[in-house]
């Protein structure tokens, strides 16, 4: 008996991880760490995902602008109207397995949402949150 409760703990941790990091993950959250970040503040990304601010063209903008608030369900560019897939992990395999595709992204949503780079500890705090959905 005492096994099949240990068997089901392990069972319950391999069906239901907390996040779905991949080794590029990883790597950039310890670069991000080693660049500082010394506390992830996850219920400030969540926040920040629907803060609203001028954009680089002047609109008012936020993450959840293209990429909605369901993360199990693909959004859509605001202008070009280009789908874009679901952001977690979970239902897309593909999602954050690229340090440069993750930090070009960085880059350039963040510019584009809020008219500025984001900085070092609201990237770990947006991949940290992410990785979870
Ligand atoms: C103007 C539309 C738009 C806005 C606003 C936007 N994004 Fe994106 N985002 C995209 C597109 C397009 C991609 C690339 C296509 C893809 O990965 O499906 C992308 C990709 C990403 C990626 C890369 C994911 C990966 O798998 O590597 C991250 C991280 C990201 N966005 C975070 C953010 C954050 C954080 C914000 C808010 C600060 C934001 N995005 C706002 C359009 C947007």
């Amino acid at each position: 008996m005492k096994y099949l409760y240990a068997l089901m703990i392990l069972a319950s941790f391999v069906e239901a991880p907390a996040a779905m990091a991949s080794p590029a993950s990883d790597t950039l959250l310890a670069k991000y760490k080693a660049e500082g970040v010394s506390k992830i503040d996850v219920a400030k990304a969540k926040a920040d995902w629907t803060k609203e601010a001028k954009g680089e063209d002047g609109e008012m903008m936020s993450c959840s602008t293209c990429h909605g608030t369901d993360f199990s369900k693909a959004g859509k560019h605001h202008k070009t109207h280009k789908v874009i897939e679901p952001m977690s992990p979970k239902v897309n395999a593909e999602r954050f397995t690229d340090e440069k595709k993750i930090e070009k992204w960085f880059k350039r949503n963040c510019k584009d949402t809020w008219g500025r780079e984001c900085t070092t500890q609201e990237k770990a705090d947006f991949l940290t949150f992410l990785l979870a959905q």
